[in-house]
């Protein structure tokens, strides 16, 4: 089969074709990937500082055809080749969701080919297993796993027991880790999307400069907190401002380094406590801020500490948002149950959908 895969749920505009065989024949997941284009629109909304839906909504409609075609010339297939359409049908932006999905639903009544609608972050939690970060990992055989869910808009541990059986076990009671990163970055004027920038200008700062909280570290149960990170950023900045009127630029990295190190604690601490809760030792990490460095440097020590740990990461160009996720979640929930295609022409997305509402 080559199942087409199409997201379009928030700033980029991902496509790409997985070709089934490479997973049914135990041949590298990875190589299965036969065609993959990707347009960010970050550029787009960084002079708005966070996403803007109408401009997203109206980008999508601007790449989403010229993307097809490209992924499928890489493929070396033509449209009605395709076996099947998978779309992101949620959760998301409305209008942005509505894009990819009429695109993929268009196709499918067009070529007669089924579609299928798929949760974003299923895409994400499955997409370590196209990863051979550990070439003893067989990820075929990698469930059940824990998965620690890192995004712009999620923070959760998850068991996942199989395909579609999630059980949500922790999340966090207010900003997702992503969001942490990204206020944290406006707070030190660095550039949208805030990650990656704050984890490269705390490479540049010295440890324990700064002591910033360690939310519900110390709860026992599974869950986060970190919007009381920011207020504790904006004391120190408001505070060093009084002072100084600009900010050195060492106070900045070190504040940065301060923040990543308490995230960075509080991640790996609960997801150690999750895996003596449920004695399961198989983790992946997924989500645009398991592409963090400092995080899978902290997760290599423990593997290390703890013999037993495997840890399984999405290739770096896969943590953030993609077509290829997709396409991949689609294919293994074919193989497993050729039902869950979706024959009727009527469609609809799911803005918020709960990960543990999915069957
Ligand atoms: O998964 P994703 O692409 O979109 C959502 O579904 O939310 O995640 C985007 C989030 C943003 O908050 C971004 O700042 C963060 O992932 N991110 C990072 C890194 N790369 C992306 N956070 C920390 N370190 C990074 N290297
Ligand atoms: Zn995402």
């Amino acid at each position: 089969m080559y199942i087409l895969g199409i997201e379009t749920s928030c700033d980029e505009t991902g496509i790409a074709v997985y070709d089934s065989q490479f997973w049914e024949r135990n041949e590298p997941a990875y190589q299965g990937i036969i065609g993959q284009s990707l347009h960010s629109q970050v550029k787009m909304h960084e002079e708005y500082g966070g996403v803007v839906p109408e401009l997203a909504s109206r980008d999508h409609i601007k790449r989403i055809l010229p993307l097809i075609h490209n992924c499928l010339d890489q493929a070396n297939l033509k449209i009605s080749e395709v076996d099947a359409i998978a779309y992101t049908k949620g959760p998301g932006l409305a209008g942005a969701l509505l894009v990819g999905t009429s695109v993929a639903k268009g196709l499918a009544f067009a070529l007669k080919k089924p579609s299928i609608g798929i949760h974003h972050l299923e895409g994400h939690l499955l997409s370590p297993l196209l990863s051979d970060n550990d070439k003893t990992i067989n990820p075929r055989a990698f469930f059940p796993f824990l998965a620690l869910l890192v995004s712009g808009g999620h923070t959760q541990i998850m068991m996942v027991n199989g395909i579609g059986d999630y059980q949500i076990l922790g999340e966090t009671l207010d900003d997702a880790v992503g969001e942490a990163f990204d206020k944290t970055a406006k707070l030190l004027h660095l550039p949208y999307p805030g990650g990656p920038a704050v984890s490269e200008l705390a490479k540049l700062g010295q440890p324990n400069q700064f002591h910033l909280p360690r939310p519900l570290l110390h709860s026992k149960n599974l869950d986060f907190s970190f919007a009381g990170l920011k207020t504790a950023l904006l004391t120190q900045i408001k505070s060093a401002e009084n002072e100084n009127a600009t900010l050195s630029e060492s106070f900045k990295a070190n504040l940065a380094r301060a923040f990543v190190d308490s995230v960075v604690e509080v991640l790996i601490t609960k997801l150690s406590l999750a895996m003596h809760q449920t004695n399961c030792y198989r983790v992946v990490v997924a989500g645009g801020v398991g592409a963090n460095t400092q995080l899978r440097e902290g997760l290599s020590q423990l593997v290390k500490k703890l013999p037993g740990v495997s840890v399984l990461y999405p290739p770096i160009q896969l943590c953030t948002d993609n077509g290829v996720m997709i396409a991949f979640a689609a294919t293994l929930r074919l193989l497993q149950n050729p039902k869950s295609i979706d024959h009727s022409d009527a469609f609809d997305v799911q803005p918020r959908w709960p990960l543990n509402h999915l069957v």
